[in-house]
């Protein structure tokens, strides 16, 4: 028997005791009730815990079957159970009730499909269990005539007892509409208050290589890369704070023909560039210089050629050459990553050039290729065009290191979870690779999770490319700082330059204009295109970073205004019950617990512009209940009269899941704005 398949049974084994145990004592103070309406602190206490204990089970369960079935009894021995409990998801317990209901219901459909959703309207409940309908359609198929309303009540019957919900209804067509326990609430969110924003409980922790960025030396960084770096970063954030171990790559392409061209060109430009180090200030002219010469002189073209193979040779001197003009570029790209406050480790191309004659051998052996008009390719079923493994001047291609570096971080990096964040247009490329790797036994598609993150093109206002006027790429350096002027402009447009000292000031235009760069691209569906307008992107109304800042920095400030402490809050959080009574608190705090659901849902597809939109739905379900509930009243000379605890700590509780939010897109909020 396997390992973790077996750490997980044990695991699961003693949850199972535990969730017995506590059944007992629930049972017997349930006995002991006898009548009374209201459920002790204590009972309620331990009916959490048997929920919670329950959940994770269940999800153990569930890492069990994955692991059994991803190779027979072969699993993965890198992936290891995680530890800690976690943030629960109502979602995600509601989901365990209505399982055991259903299979309880109905033991003969064991594939009938859970479907919990919150409900859009607070007519219909909190939540709304739908599988009924389509329960129904099962059963017409099995030969068995069953109205979704029948099947609805069946399921009804056969909810377990459980601390949190506090009402069924059936309604409509067979739907099931789920009122909360608001003591469940309570729990929850002061679970928040208390430990601070948790990850849901998950079921493996991965290690996770993400290759995010990836410029081109000697080339301008365009905006398809902005997107790659500002999706990539988000994505690692993500994880790491669901606990993976995340390495994140920058791909440089460092190693190929071109640098031909530019060492010939560095050759005759700088030609004591061995002794003194070459002023290249603008290596993008430079890059166009070689470029010209290389398409127009032959005697030239012949030259760079015999440097590409003195380079992949490693001769000492063009390895000085090469590395002097990566590190013009280094320093360019490390000037965008500080200002965006992204880390990267770089494996450029040229990291793989060893590995890439190990690949080279290894698919000679097996027999994986074939010749094609001179050059080495390689097929793999189901994909239209092969892969070029060896060039017909004997060089290597992009995919031949694509190739070396998805073998490396399988077996070098040890990554159960590859991801690549690069543009939809190379997504062919990736698929050929993935299949490629599979088949001559690299990677192995039920013990590695891979990811293509494509994304779409960023137009211009008038639904182009994004280009300069003169039709040229935009440097990301001018983009930033375009941003940052324009950030500056709209705060003082805003008056903020006569309330803020100039320390603030700056801290808020670098946090509104990098901010609404990232969360422009973020806010979108990453499969589409988007435009790229500063104007919108700082509007301060709507789904912006700047109204989300201008949002947060205003709760912030409630409790200060109140001249509450964090100390005083910290103790409230402890001893006063958070304020649900009312039909906007109780809004708000449903969609707070929502937040592990919606990082559950991206983890799976990997679509960050679903945080953005529940953080703007925290937001604007903030303002509501803002704006109808008192937190601090105040008499008419606007003295404070009335401080409302309870309520300022949703206010702490709204704040800190918007903290959790604005981490995971790289905001970075400030005091003052
Ligand atoms: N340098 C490439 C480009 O600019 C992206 C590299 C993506 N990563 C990879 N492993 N191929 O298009």
């Amino acid at each position: 028997m396997d390992d973790v398949v077996q750490k997980y049974q044990k695991r699961a084994q003693e949850a199972e005791l535990k969730v017995q145990l506590l059944e007992k004592e629930v049972e017997g103070l349930v006995a002991l009730l006898n009548g009374e309406d209201e459920p002790s602190p204590e009972m309620s206490a331990l009916q959490l815990e048997n929920t919670k204990l329950k959940h994770r089970l269940s999800i153990l369960m569930r890492a069990i079957k994955r692991e059994e079935s991803a190779s027979g009894s072969q699993s993965n021995p890198k992936s290891v159970p995680m530890k800690g409990e976690g943030m629960l998801s109502i979602q995600g317990i509601l989901n365990d009730v209505f399982a055991e209901a259903i299979r309880n219901a109905y033991p003969d459909l064991p594939e009938a499909p859970v479907i919990i959703m919150p409900s859009s309207n607070a007519k219909f409940g909190d939540y709304q269990c739908n599988s009924a309908m389509s329960m129904a359609q099962a059963l017409k198929a099995q030969g068995v005539k069953a109205p979704p309303r029948e099947i609805a009540k069946k399921i009804q019957d056969n909810v377990p007892s459980n601390p949190l919900i506090s009402k069924l209804e059936i309604a409509g067509a067979g739907f099931i509409n789920i009122t909360l326990k608001k003591e469940f609430g309570h729990e929850l969110l002061k679970n928040i208050l208390i430990r601070g924003v948790q990850p849901p409980p998950s079921e493996v922790k991965h290690r996770v290589v993400v290759d995010f960025s990836s410029p081109n030396i000697a080339k301008e960084m365009h905006v398809g890369h902005l997107r790659s770096t500002i999706i990539g970063e988000s994505v690692c954030r993500l994880l790491e704070f669901l606990g993976h171990d995340v390495v994140r790559v920058n791909h440089v392409g460092d190693w190929g023909t071109q640098f031909g061209m530019l060492i010939a060109h560095l050759e005759d430009k700088f030609p004591n560039f061995r002794t003194v180090s070459p002023p290249i200030a603008d290596l993008q002219a430079f890059y166009k210089e070689a470029k010209v010469r290389f398409d127009s002189d032959e005697d030239f073209k012949k030259r760079a050629y015999a440097c590409v193979v003195k380079l992949q040779a490693k001769q000492p001197d063009y390895i000085k050459a090469w590395q002097l003009i990566c590190d013009v570029s280094r320093k360019a790209f490390q000037a965008i990553y500080d200002r965006l406050d992204i880390t990267l480790k770089e494996y450029g191309e040229s990291f793989y050039h060893e590995r890439m004659l190990d690949v080279v051998e290894h698919l000679k052996k097996g027999g994986y290729m074939e010749e094609d008009e001179g050059r080495q390719i390689m097929w793999a079923d189901g994909c239209k065009i092969p892969l070029t493994i060896i060039k017909s001047d004997g060089g290597f291609t992009y995919d031949t290191s694509d190739m070396a570096c998805v073998r490396y971080r399988v077996h070098e990096e040890n990554g159960d979870w590859l991801i690549y964040v690069v543009d939809a247009g190379q997504s062919t490329h990736f698929e050929t690779i993935w299949a490629c790797a599979e088949k001559c036994g690299f990677i192995d598609k039920r013990k590695v999770r891979l990811d293509f993150l494509g994304f779409g093109v960023v137009l211009g206002e008038d639904k182009k490319k994004f280009k300069t006027r003169s039709g040229d790429t935009v440097r990301l350096i001018d983009l930033l700082d375009e941003g940052l002027k324009r950030a500056g402009e709209k705060l003082v447009e805003k008056e903020r330059d006569k309330v803020l000292s100039p320390e603030e000031l700056k801290a808020a235009q670098e946090s509104v204009a990098y901010g609404c760069i990232k969360y422009a691209d973020l806010s979108h569906n990453r499969n589409h295109e988007y435009v790229f307008s500063f104007d919108k992107m700082l509007e301060d109304k709507g789904n912006t970073a700047v109204y989300l800042l201008y949002a947060y920095t205003r709760i912030c400030s409630i409790s200060r205004n109140a001249n509450v402490s964090p100390e005083q809050l910290r103790e409230a959080a402890k001893n006063t019950e958070i304020s649900l009574d009312h039909e906007k608190e109780w809004n708000l705090a449903k969609v707070l617990l929502r937040f592990p659901e919606v990082l559950v849902k991206i983890t799976k597809d990997l679509l960050l512009h679903q945080l953005c939109e529940f953080v703007y739905e925290v937001s604007t379900t903030f303002s509501e209940f803002y704006d109808s509930c008192y937190c601090v009243e105040k008499n008419s000379a606007g003295e404070i009269v009335k401080v409302n605890m309870g309520r300022l700590l949703l206010c702490e509780a709204t704040a800190s899941i918007m903290a959790a939010c604005f981490h995971i897109l790289g905001l970075k909020p400030v005091a003052k704005m």
